[in-house]
């Protein structure tokens, strides 16, 4: 693949490198401002030391060449001059273990708040966040690197800053000398770098617009470490022509880095050639002053230490900020995650539902589209449930029973129409108060690797756990049998990840989750296909137990069983986008359309 890079946008990514710096200091300050200013200090000063060293060390030089010279010696100057660079070693040395223990702390807090605000945002965001392509290549950006990028960011911001005042400092003592100098330096310092900054601009380029590859990277090398498919992967002889594919990825990123690096290779060794002849010219420079007299020879010992620690500081300079640069590119992304905007808007004063019983919920001529799709899935569809109903929505695959829970939700908006909650907007609901109603168990329900007890029990997080609450569920479910039959009954972990854990079979998982569901005790229960692993017989059981149990709860179940659906109030079928009947069991079967054709042509199959 080929990769485009707009050179338009090379100013934007210079102001957009500092604007990323910016935000990354103003966070770590808010994480810690202490940490961050002793972490400054401490490199200001190892970047200050050695020009201190250097200089007594001149002094030093000058007194041997004065005593040579047959001067008498000054004691007393010399012992000072000793104790001054004692002194200068012993801050060297507590300042390399602070710098070492402030960067210590720095490197296991920071991660803390990052991690809490990164995963924090991603959880909250909308649905359509996670099916949007664009939006999800930021995010794959952002999953693989905002563990790390932040804190090499910052470590390229604290060494840029160590290298600045190692230059800053190198070029007053040389200006003192001739300003001459600082031109020399400068003519060759800024092609160089804005060379680099070309040479990481085109790299963060090729990553750029390989995220769509990475992408597949990603998931097809998921594929092949998942348990789940590597079952059928197997029997289908297709790891083979998975690994060739990513081989295919790897060795594509292999070629565009490596033409890019061929490219670069002769400019910069002549980079390197240009700056090494530069220093060594500014060398006879100073060593010819001396032997005109113009300075002392301590002074060329400290003249050559201060042009070292010049060069040392552009080149830190140049390798600190080509890395903050490509750097900021990737800790960019993870500030455009962090100002992701909610496309659901809460209102502002939303209102908060206080019943103490299931509301009546009206959908009323709605219309919907999943973002980004063409797919009209309903259209002006109008149904309602009254507070304590038990109806059963059937429907062919795809018919939008799943999607008109997701709306019921809130999880993605209507394009027009209205869904009231006793009377009241959805869109003017506080969401949060709306969900204590909602205990919905969806069909691709989550499997906790947890113990079983906390399984259960994250139905209703927002209270204490209490074991009797737990076992009654599970009673409900039909988990509990099987519960009791585990080694560590509500105590055993679930699941092959963790130590200990025991794996369930499909219609076990499934009765956990549906106890969740229970435990959950919401006015409204909205089971999406929850008993598809679960045999008819025990099927039948809980149904007659979740019709008992919540009288005057509402009921909304979604099942393609039609020995289930048969026992709802009403029956809703839906087809494009519409009903198309409804009634009770015996109403529809007199109708003798759809309904009772399908329900027919189950029946055969029993009989
Ligand atoms: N996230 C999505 N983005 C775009 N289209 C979607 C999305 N989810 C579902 N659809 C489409 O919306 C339609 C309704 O899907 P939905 O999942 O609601 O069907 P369903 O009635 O629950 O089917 P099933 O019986 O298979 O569970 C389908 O045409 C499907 O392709
Ligand atoms: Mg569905």
């Amino acid at each position: 693949m080929k990769f485009k890079f707009d050179y338009s946008k090379k100013i934007g990514r210079l102001k957009q490198t500092l604007i990323t710096s910016a935000r990354l200091i103003s966070l770590l300050w808010s994480i810690d401002k202490w940490l961050i200013t002793a972490n400054a200090i401490a490199v200001s000063i190892s970047a200050l030391v050695p020009f201190a060293f250097a200089f007594v060390f001149k002094l030093l030089i000058d007194q041997a060449v004065f005593i040579a010279r047959g001067n008498p010696p000054n004691f007393n100057m010399v012992t000072t001059l000793f104790l001054v660079a004692f002194a200068i070693y012993l801050i060297q040395s507590l300042i390399f273990s602070a710098q070492d223990y402030f960067g210590r702390l720095l490197y296991t807090k920071v991660p803390i708040a990052l991690f809490q605000k990164v995963l924090s945002k991603i959880s909250s965001l909308d649905m359509e966040y996670f099916e949007n392509s664009e939006f999800k290549n930021t995010l794959e950006k952002v999953r693989d690197s905002y563990e790390y990028r932040p804190l090499n960011m910052m470590d390229n911001l604290l060494f840029t800053f160590q290298s600045i005042v190692q230059i800053i400092t190198s070029i007053i003592v040389l200006a003192s000398l001739s300003p001459f100098l600082i031109l020399v330096v400068f003519i060759l310092a800024v092609p160089e770098l804005i060379s680099k900054i070309k040479q990481s601009e085109l790299s963060w380029g090729i990553w750029d617009a390989q995220a769509e590859i990475r992408k597949r990277f990603w998931y097809v090398s998921t594929l092949l470490q998942e348990r789940d498919s590597i079952k059928e992967m197997r029997l289908f002889e297709l790891p083979g022509r998975f690994l060739t594919e990513l081989k295919n990825i790897q060795e594509n990123i292999y070629k565009e880095n490596k033409t890019l690096a061929t490219k670069y290779l002769g400019i910069n060794a002549l980079f390197n050639l240009l700056s090494g002849v530069t220093f060594i010219a500014v060398l006879f420079f100073i060593i010819w002053q001396a032997l005109y007299k113009k300075i002392t020879v301590g002074d060329i010992s400290y003249y050559t230490t201060v042009i070292t620690n010049l060069q040392n500081g552009i080149g830190g300079f140049f390798r600190n900020i080509v890395k903050l640069f490509s750097e900021s590119l990737y800790v960019s992304s993870i500030f455009e995650v962090l100002d992701a905007q909610p496309k659901i808007i809460q209102p502002e004063k939303p209102v908060h539902l206080k019943l103490n019983k299931a509301p009546r919920i009206e959908f009323k001529n709605i219309n919907f589209k999943y973002p980004g799709s063409k797919h009209q899935v309903f259209k002006d569809f109008s149904l309602t449930i009254n507070p304590g109903e038990k109806i059963a929505l059937v429907g062919e695959n795809g018919a939008g029973k799943t999607t008109l829970v997701k709306l019921l939700a809130r999880f993605y908006d209507l394009d027009s129409g209205e869904i009231l909650i006793e009377g009241i907007n959805l869109k003017d609901l506080d969401l949060t108060s709306w969900y204590k109603y909602l205990g919905i168990l969806f069909q691709d329900f989550v499997r906790y690797e947890y113990k079983v007890k906390e399984n259960i029990h994250f139905g209703k997080i927002w209270e204490q756990e209490v074991a009797d609450e737990i076992v009654a569920a599970a009673k409900q479910s039909g988990a509990d049998p099987m519960i009791q039959k585990l080694e560590k009954g509500y105590e055993q972990m679930l699941g092959r990840t963790f130590e200990g854990g025991v794996e369930l079979s499909a219609g076990q998982w499934q009765r956990i989750a549906l106890a969740r569901g229970f435990l959950k005790d919401a006015q409204v229960l909205i089971l999406d296909e929850p008993t598809s692993s679960i045999d008819a017989k025990a099927e039948a059981e809980i149904f007659g137990k979740v019709e008992k149990l919540s009288k005057d709860k509402s009921v909304i179940i979604i099942s393609h069983r039609f020995s289930t659906v048969r026992n709802a109030d009403k029956i809703f079928v839906i087809d494009n986008g519409q009903i198309i009947e409804s009634g009770s069991h015996q109403e529809l079967m007199k109708i003798n359309a759809q309904y009772a054709n399908l329900f027919n042509l189950q029946a055969k199959g029993y009989q």
